[in-house]
């Protein structure tokens, strides 16, 4: 099984990091295959909406992002992480998501399983969760992704404050995805 892990976070050692490599320990404990995409230290350019892929096709940038769709054509399972900014994901992964419109079609026939980690600093989950939460369920819905589960961790703002659960929550994920 191979895995790519669309990580949306500028901090190498931050808390969605951290987490995502807990992910990684699980998944290769039992021998699944992991690459993780640091989508804020690469060449990548947001989708200009130019139609020139015709959401099957190339896209008119060439940069890294064609590299990582045809990554995700070969996977079996999509992973999205990033921190929380602004109740929103992250503009470095919302970058790569809008720029799956050039494999759309490819995209939403492998039926990928997908799962989502993702890290806030507030410590509730209605008011920070909420709006991502329902924009994963519609995005699923639509590249026809199936969901293998889901990480929020509340209260983790940094590494030291971010609750150990969420390590032991997030291995699993890995392991049994
Ligand atoms: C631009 C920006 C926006 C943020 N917006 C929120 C927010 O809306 N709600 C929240 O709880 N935390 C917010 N935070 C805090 C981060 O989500 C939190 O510190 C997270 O742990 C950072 O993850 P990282 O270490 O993986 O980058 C924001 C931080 C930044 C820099």
């Amino acid at each position: 099984m191979k895995i790519v892990v669309l990580a949306g976070s500028p901090h190498k050692n931050g808390t969605s990091n951290t987490l995502v490599n807990e992910f990684v320990k699980g998944a290769k404990d039992k021998g699944k295959e992991v690459e993780i995409i640091d989508l804020a230290h690469i060449d990548i350019h947001p989708c200009m909406g130019c139609d020139f892929c015709g959401m099957n096709g190339n896209c008119r940038w060439q940069d890294k992002g064609n590299e990582i769709l045809n990554k995700i054509l070969e996977c079996d399972v999509i992973v999205f992480a990033s921190p929380v900014y602004y109740y929103n994901v992250s503009s470095q992964l919302k970058m790569m998501i809008d720029r799956f419109y050039a494999k759309t079609i490819k995209i939403t026939n492998k039926n990928l399983k997908a799962a989502v980690i993702m890290t806030a600093w507030n410590n509730d989950y209605e008011f920070t969760y909420g709006v991502v939460d329902k924009y994963f369920d519609t995005l699923f819905s639509y590249m026809h992704f199936k969901d293998a589960g889901r990480i929020y961790a509340k209260g983790s703002g940094t590494v030291s404050m971010m609750p150990k659960k969420y390590y032991e929550e997030t291995y699993k994920l890995g392991r049994n995805i």
